[in-house]
């Protein structure tokens, strides 16, 4: 590979390779997938035993340090996450300066870059205290972000963490919780979120992903290389989807237009329409994701004795959708967020912080991923080349004489 590079570099010739679909800008042992068999693992472990049996806590663990934990690594691991989840009081007026119907995800990437502020002994990630430290402080603090913006832009007064909780149960009492009001919590709705983020909680270099590594790569901290993140995953094509997908099944319902004329306008490409929560770069083949999703919002929406037309809508989306030719020859098939969406609804989640949800998820594998490419030796500063195809040289000429 370096020679080929010192052979492209020296005679002016570079590979172009739009949005690196065959570009690999590393080597990773975290995540594997298999885009054309729909195959999906962390650490060697496959999706779905994890996705049924494990803990989104584990999983975190899982993805950072390589192992599942044993039980006192677990507990400490916990723990010391437990311990970091309270944000710096005035932190919190910080949340104030921002209109309160805000996108969350602009709110959201601008605290945690703006943590960094409060921990200037966590920023230098070449040492490697410091790197637990940060690592620490974004598991614990990002949720309660998350819950405090949630609970901002309704109006209502914040809650601060119970540590006598566990993390997800917790997450979903402050940011549906009120003070002095107890809140019941139905174990089925903890286990189906926290199932939700250890589906999201690495997918090798995706956009936002790539994004960590390429920002980390000059050695900025792991706050500006997260937040950075975020702002990747917020676009419509990447995490963003999430709320795509109901804003276009509500669209749908609301005009009355059938799933047959919907898809019509997405295969002629009518206006850029996509059909949202659909289509992958790697799978070329069912998301293994997908089908897990799909199956809990069915269950999670009789639990909740909540039918939703637009689970309907979204299934016959599907059903039309897969035996089409235009998305039959292109391998276009659910992704993980085309029914993400419903299920955060029936738990009562709003449509902007659907995204912030998918962001609690894929922390671990941003933090792990960093983690490794700070290691590795191998690492270089990432800058990509291009093919320049501007003007050649030419001559300034005065102002007078352009007229
Ligand atoms: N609806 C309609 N057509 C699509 C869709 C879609 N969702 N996705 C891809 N296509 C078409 C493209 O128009 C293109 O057609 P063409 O050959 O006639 O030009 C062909 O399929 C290949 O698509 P590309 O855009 O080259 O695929 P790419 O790998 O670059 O994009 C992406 C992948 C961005 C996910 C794309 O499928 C998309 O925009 N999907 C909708 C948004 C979405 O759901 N994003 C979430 C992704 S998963 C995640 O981040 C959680």
């Amino acid at each position: 590979g370096v020679e080929i590079n010192k052979m492209l570099a020296t005679t002016g010739k570079v590979t172009l390779d739009y949005g690196f679909g065959n570009t690999a800008n590393c080597e990773s042992n975290i995540t594997y997938i298999d885009g054309g068999n729909g195959i999906l693992r962390y650490r060697g472990y496959p999706i779905e035993e994890l996705a049924r049996e494990s803990t989104f806590i584990e999983v975190c663990y899982l993805l950072i340090y390589g192992e599942l934990p044993d039980a006192p690594s677990l507990e400490r691991f916990t723990h010391v996450i437990k311990r970091n989840r309270l944000l710096p009081e005035d932190f919190i007026a910080f949340f104030g300066a921002f209109p309160s119907n805000g996108h969350p995800m602009s709110v959201l990437q601008a605290g945690v870059a703006g943590l960094a502020t409060y921990y200037e002994d966590t920023l230098n990630p070449l040492d490697p205290d410091q790197l637990d430290a940060a690592t620490f402080q974004l598991l614990g603090k990002l949720p309660t972000m998350v819950s405090m913006i949630a609970k901002r832009a309704e109006g209502l007064p914040t809650l601060y963490p119970d540590s006598s909780r566990d993390l997800t149960e917790d997450f979903i009492r402050m940011t549906f919780g009120l003070p002095y009001q107890s809140y019941d919590i139905d174990p089925a709705m903890v286990r189906a979120l926290d199932t939700l983020f250890i589906l999201h909680a690495d997918h090798e270099q995706n956009c936002s992903t790539s994004t960590v590594r390429f920002v980390g790569s000059s050695h900025a901290n792991l706050y500006a290389s997260v937040a950075s993140a975020i702002g990747a995953l917020s676009g419509p094509l990447h995490g963003g989807a999430n709320e795509a997908v109901l804003r276009m099944l509500i669209q749908m319902r609301d005009t009355d237009m059938t799933v047959k004329q919907f898809v019509e306008k997405v295969k002629n490409k009518e206006e850029g329409i996509k059909l949202m929560g659909f289509g992958h770069r790697v799978y070329k083949s069912y998301d293994p994701r997908a089908a897990i999703v799909k199956e809990s919002a069915h269950e999670v929406l009789s639990r909740l004795g909540k039918a939703d037309k637009l689970l309907d809508l979204a299934t016959e989306l599907e059903e039309v959708a897969l035996s089409d030719d235009y998305f039959i020859s292109r391998n276009l098939y659910p992704n993980v967020d085309f029914y993400t969406g419903l299920i955060y609804r029936a738990m009562g989640f709003r449509m902007k912080m659907f995204t912030p949800l998918f962001a609690i998820g894929r922390l671990p594998g941003w933090i792990a991923q960093y983690r490794e490419m700070i290691k590795d030796p191998a690492t270089k500063i990432a800058r990509p080349r291009q093919v320049y195809i501007g003007e050649t040289e030419r001559h300034y000429t005065s102002l007078r004489s352009r007229g």
